[in-house]
């Protein structure tokens, strides 16, 4: 195996203790450990990701990747990062560069050409349901996107969320990206298209700026594919699904 690609030869992104839930009793804490995965962490990879798929209640808000697409994310055409309690994997968040195919999702902003190869997708992320609710999505997030721009130059980050899943939009909006489309993925399902310029942010038009609440999918969808907006935040509304900011873009999403 390449050297750089041998898991152990990645150091500690970050160490410290999270809260672990128990079903029927109080929480309890353990320590845990960050690092940038190998190909030989594939088959960890693969399990945490079959676990935390069948453990949904609604499926279709994550649409797992193939053994094959994460062991791509696991060498040259990714990165993923993943962290360890007791030197087992509890959770990951995948890169992927998806070079100038015909389904790179540059090609719904109009990207072309040499920036196709700019691109990458922040893809997919999973953490087991005891270890959630410490922000770990984002923690391995933030990680991945500083490694994903010291690996090879890329511009374009994108990502698709499915409407209904707050965790993974607010780790989005986090991430400083937009909702720039919405429109169907995978098998028909409706997703939001997050987009980020990683050289040219592209701002908001702050007088613009409206809230839609998190369940009024056809609003969404009219404001990002009929009057041009993006969404750029989301915040809980007590018991009630959570509000998201939209407003016109500060400039035009596709790059002159
Ligand atoms: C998505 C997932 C990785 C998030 O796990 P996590 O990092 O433990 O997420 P947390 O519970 O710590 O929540 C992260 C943030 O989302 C926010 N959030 C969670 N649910 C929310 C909701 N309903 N509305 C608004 N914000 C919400 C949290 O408040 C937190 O932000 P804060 O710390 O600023 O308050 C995890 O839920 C998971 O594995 N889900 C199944 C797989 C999946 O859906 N993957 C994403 C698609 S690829």
């Amino acid at each position: 195996m390449d050297d750089a690609l041998d898991s152990t030869a990645y150091k500690s992104l970050e160490t410290g203790t999270l809260t672990v839930a128990q079903a029927g009793q109080p929480p309890t804490t353990a320590p845990y450990a960050m690092r940038r995965l190998g190909l030989d962490d594939l088959a960890a990879v693969f399990t945490v990701q079959q676990y935390v798929h069948g453990a949904l209640e609604e499926p279709s808000l994550f649409y797992p990747g193939t053994r094959e697409l994460l062991s791509e994310c696991l060498s040259d055409r990714g990165l993923v990062v993943g962290t360890f309690v007791g030197g087992r994997l509890v959770g990951f968040r995948s890169i992927f560069y998806p070079g100038p195919s015909a389904d790179n999702f540059g090609h719904d902003i109009g990207l072309h050409g040499d920036a196709l190869d700019q691109v990458a997708y922040l893809d997919r992320t999973a953490v087991e349901p005891a270890y959630r609710g410490n922000r770990l999505q984002i923690r391995m997030t933030t990680h991945a996107i500083r490694l994903a721009t010291e690996i090879r130059p890329c511009v374009h980050l994108f990502s698709t969320v499915a409407p209904t899943n707050f965790a993974s939009m607010k780790d989005k909006f986090t991430a400083e990206m937009q909702v720039v489309r919405t429109t169907r993925k995978y098998l028909d399902y409706w997703r939001h298209l997050f987009y980020r310029n990683l050289v040219s942010p592209l701002g908001i038009n702050a007088t613009t700026a409206a809230k839609v609440s998190g369940d009024n999918f056809a609003t969404q969808l009219d404001l990002v594919e009929e009057r041009g907006y993006v969404a750029y935040g989301i915040e809980r509304c007590g018991a009630n699904a959570p509000m998201i900011s939209f407003a016109r873009p500060g400039r035009p999403i596709r790059p002159r």
